[in-house]
C-alpha cells in the first residue's frame, strides 16, 4: 500500500517508521513519499537520506485552509497515494483533505486521547499531574485529535520527572506503535464500526 508521511519537525517518527520498512518490517505498507508544510522541516532530510521522494508545501502560500488541503491531497493522490501518516504534522486536516482518503488518514498523539488534545499534549499532561500518560495512534476526522482510536500505549509520569523526561519516555513509545498501526492498517487488519476501531490479529 503506497503510503504517504506527512511531518513539520523533527521526524523522529519518520525515521522509526524508515528503520521499520527498511528492515521489511512495514509491509504491504511502502514508504513512497514525504510531505512537509515547513520547507526546513528535518524530516525532509531523513527521507531523501532514505532515498524517498519529498516534497516541500508550505500552507503560507495558500489564502485559506481548504485551499492548501486540496493542493495537499491532490499533490499525494498524483502520486498514487492510498494512505496518509502524519508523524508530527502540526496542521489539522479539513473534509477538503479527508474527503480524498476516507479513513486512510492516521495520526500520532503524545497524551491518551481524549485527555490533552492540540499543542503541547506531553506539557499539558505534565502540569495536570497526571499519574499516567502515553501516546494514542488515531484516524483523523475533522476535529481537532477526535478521530477513533486504533491503539494507545500508556506510559508512567514519574516522581523526578520533568516535561523533558515525559516527552522521551512517550517518544519512545510512539516510535514503537505508530509503525506497528502502519503496518496493521495496510494489512487490512483494522477495521472501523462507529468510532470503535477493531484489529485482527491482537493488540498492538
Ligand atoms: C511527536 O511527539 C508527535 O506525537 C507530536 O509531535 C512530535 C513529533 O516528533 N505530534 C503532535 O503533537 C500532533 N498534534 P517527531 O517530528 O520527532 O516525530
Amino acid at each position: 500500500m503506497k503510503t504517504g508521511v506527512l511531518a513539520s519537525g523533527g521526524g523522529t517518527n519518520l525515521q522509526s517508521l524508515i528503520d521499520q520498512w527498511r528492515k521489511g518490517a512495514l509491509a504491504p505498507a511502502e514508504l513512497a513519499v514525504v510531505g512537509a508544510n515547513v520547507a526546513g522541516a528535518q524530516a525532509l532530510e531523513r527521507a531523501a537520506q532514505a532515498g524517498i521522494p519529498t516534497f516541500v508545501l508550505s500552507h503560507k502560500a495558500f489564502a485559506t485552509r481548504e485551499d492548501f488541503d486540496r493542493a495537499l491531497a491532490g499533490e499525494l493522490r498524483g502520486r498514487g497515494i492510498e494512505l496518509v501518516v502524519l508523524a508530527g504534522f502540526m496542521r489539522v486536516l479539513s473534509p477538503a483533505f479527508l474527503d480524498a482518503f476516507p479513513n486512510r488518514v492516521v495520526n500520532i498523539h503524545p497524551a491518551l486521547l481524549p485527555s490533552f488534545p492540540g499543542v503541547h499534549a506531553q506539557k499539558q499532561a505534565f502540569d495536570y499531574g497526571v499519574k499516567v500518560s502515553g501516546c494514542t495512534v488515531h484516524f483523523v476526522d475533522a476535529g481537532t485529535d477526535t478521530g477513533p482510536i486504533i491503539a494507545q500505549t500508556a506510559v508512567p509520569v514519574l516522581d523526578g520527572d520533568d516535561e523533558e523526561s515525559l516527552r522521551l519516555r512517550i517518544l519512545a513509545e510512539e516510535h514503537r506503535l505508530l509503525p506497528a498501526v502502519v503496518r496493521a492498517v495496510a494489512a487490512g487488519r483494522v477495521t472501523i464500526e462507529g468510532r470503535r476501531v477493531r484489529v485482527a490479529g491482537g493488540a498492538l
